[in-house]
């Protein structure tokens, strides 16, 4: 609990809080001066040429304010910690506490998630309760890069949409929470070069009806064949198993332009959803499934 390297200190640090509090009591002490009797006599010394002062004691109420603050330092010091590594009579620490609190909050959460992980994904997608906890999670621990409606943005994909790159089953879209994806696609610059991949990007354009030159498209058709098919499937349809998206659909995950797929097709691109399994737990991961699964199929409705 203590970060002290050596004994020294606890005792340094204690002796010097003791001895601050003795300090502080001598100095009330030595000014407890009592009630004096008779007339009140001036003390010898002058100020500013005429200011002096009477011997008067301090006001008691004040001083007893100071015994006070002094007792209840004390006391906090036998039962908190504050004297070197001295735990405290209460045993009390930041950690505690906050264990406490944590395992209060969990008595009270439990029984919802418990509730929740009986229940089939897809009917807990449908539960509006668990679709705002789902979207409380969402905010917190996806949005950053999914963006707060879930739509994601130029090389985060699109989860609110029925389209995915690594499956859209509950199982696949908790396993994509639980583990996370690495989605790589190679870079194929020294392969295709600049003429290339002009010609294959107009062929990817042609597979989604988008504007393209049909002379180099059918060119690139060939070398599509002998470089994309393996991920991209001999139609262009994707394969989840990969990542590799469909390239025949109009959604894009990092855009549809020529210059832009003539980028990817050249460098390549390494993508990485990361895994949130062990740190958000089964029952998080299940209800952030479950609000995924949600958004998507209100989008299919
Ligand atoms: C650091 C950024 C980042 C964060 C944070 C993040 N994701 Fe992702 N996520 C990605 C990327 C990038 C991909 C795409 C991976 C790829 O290209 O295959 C992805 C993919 C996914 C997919 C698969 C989509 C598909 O089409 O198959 C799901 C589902 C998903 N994320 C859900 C979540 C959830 C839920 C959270 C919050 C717990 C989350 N993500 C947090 C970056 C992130
Ligand atoms: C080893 C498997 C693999 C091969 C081979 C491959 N790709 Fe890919 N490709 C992927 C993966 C995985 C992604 C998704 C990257 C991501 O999630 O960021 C991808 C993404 C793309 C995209 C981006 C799609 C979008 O929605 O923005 C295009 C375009 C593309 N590939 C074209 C090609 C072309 C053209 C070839 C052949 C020259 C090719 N790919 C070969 C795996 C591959």
């Amino acid at each position: 609990m203590s970060d002290f390297v050596s004994d020294t200190w606890h005792y340094y640090v204690m002796g010097l809080v003791i001895l601050s509090l003795l300090f502080c009591v001598w100095i009330l002490a030595s000014n407890m001066t009592r009630r004096v009797k008779g007339p009140v006599t001036l003390h010898s010394h002058i100020w500013d040429e005429d200011l002096q002062e009477y011997n008067n004691p301090l006001p008691r109420w004040w001083m007893w304010l100071f015994w006070l603050a002094l007792i209840f330092g004390a006391v906090y010091f036998v039962l908190y910690p504050g004297l070197g590594r001295f735990p405290g009579k209460f045993g009390w620490t930041a950690v505690n506490q906050y264990s406490a609190e944590v395992a209060a909050e969990d008595a009270v959460v439990r029984p919802i998630y418990e509730k929740y992980m009986k229940q089939d994904l897809l009917a807990v997608a449908a539960e509006p309760e668990a679709q705002a906890m789902g979207q409380r999670l969402f905010l917190t621990y996806c949005a950053q890069c999914h963006g707060s409606d879930a739509r994601g943005a130029k090389g985060f994909p699109n989860l609110a949409d029925n389209d995915w790159l690594h499956g859209g089953s509950p199982e696949a879209v908790k396993t994509t929470i639980t583990h996370g994806r690495i989605a790589a696609m190679p870079p194929f610059g020294p392969v295709l070069g600049a003429e290339g991949a002009k010609d294959v990007a107009n062929y990817v354009r042609s597979l989604s009806g988008l504007a393209h030159d049909s002379l180099r498209a059918q060119r690139g058709r060939e070398a599509f064949a002998a470089n994309c098919v393996v991920c991209h499937g001999p139609e262009g349809k994707g394969n989840v198993e990969l990542g590799a998206p469909n390239l025949t659909d109009k959604i894009w995950l990092w855009g549809s332009s020529e210059a832009t797929i003539i980028e990817t097709a050249t460098h390549g691109r390494m993508n990485q959803m990361p895994a949130f399994g062990e740190r958000l737990g089964e029952e998080k991961v299940y209800l952030l499934a479950a609000y995924v699964l949600g958004l998507s199929h209100a989008q299919a409705k």
